[in-house]
């Protein structure tokens, strides 16, 4: 079942990457039917304006409802269809995080509006969502990009690796950074064991895989505790075992 995403923009060249790599493979192979559009397409007058000064003032312009409105109209099905989500990176969004992608790569199909200058008409969203359409209004984190291109790409990105068929090893996805287990990945060693002085851990040679299964999982705790606290806290405690707790 080929998942489609339409990325509607006024920079589609900015999503030219997504030609590239795994992304690239997953098009090629039929899983991903992504279809980049320059907004101006809808727009209808000579100048093909996109943007307006803001009503009640203020810096920079804002991306005028009509011309979104006629986009989206052609993009999203007339009768809303909770398998079809209209998705809008934001700084103003809800945090995307690994368990959004999950979310996101269950849908059939994805049209993200990607916004520049101050944002886009909040008209817009408001007409969607009012219409029953599932709208995703979504930040990629706490900072401010000059558009919601480069969060477009992070969120393909990350949900066309979670399609079926994409990453050629599934368990890789369960092992992972921000996978089930709620903790950042324990570090990882390859050849030659021992580099300028530094050696891998013995356990890693050793072929204990209990012994190394407990290994990894211990540095995992100890790196997501230093390193992301808010992590440990919202850990389920009966996923801990009493090894776990000592760490
Ligand atoms: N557009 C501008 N900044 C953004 C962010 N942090 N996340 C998503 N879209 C954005």
């Amino acid at each position: 079942p080929e998942v489609r995403i339409d990325v509607v923009t006024i920079f589609p060249d900015y999503l030219a990457a997504l030609d590239l790599s795994l992304v690239g493979k997953a098009r090629r192979a039929g899983l991903l039917d992504l279809r980049v559009h320059d907004l101006r397409d809808w727009t209808t007058d000579r100048h093909r304006t996109v943007d307006d000064t803001p009503f009640g003032g203020g810096a920079g312009m804002v991306m005028r409802p009509d011309v979104w409105g006629r986009a989206l109209d052609d993009l999203l099905p007339t009768a809303p269809d909770p398998a079809v989500r209209l998705v809008v990176p934001t700084p103003s969004g809800r945090v995307f995080t690994q368990r959004g992608a999950e979310e996101l790569a269950s849908a059939e199909h994805l049209v993200v509006a990607c916004g520049r200058y101050e944002g886009i008409d909040a008209r817009v969203v408001e007409r969607y969502r009012a219409e029953g359409h599932p709208v995703d209004e979504l930040s990629i984190g706490d900072y401010v990009l000059n558009g919601g291109e480069v969060a477009a790409l992070v969120m393909v990105e990350a949900v066309g690796r979670l399609l079926p068929g994409v990453v050629g090893n599934p368990q890789s996805l369960v092992e992972e950074s921000h996978g089930a287990a709620g903790l950042l990945e324990y570090p990882v060693y390859t050849k030659p064991p021992s580099w300028q002085g530094l050696e891998v851990p013995d356990v890693l040679l050793s072929g204990h895989h209990a012994r190394i299964e407990r290994w990894r999982r211990d540095r995992a705790l100890e790196r997501t505790a230093r390193r992301r606290p808010d992590l440990v806290d919202a850990l389920d405690a009966e996923a801990l075992d009493a090894r776990d707790r000592e760490v």
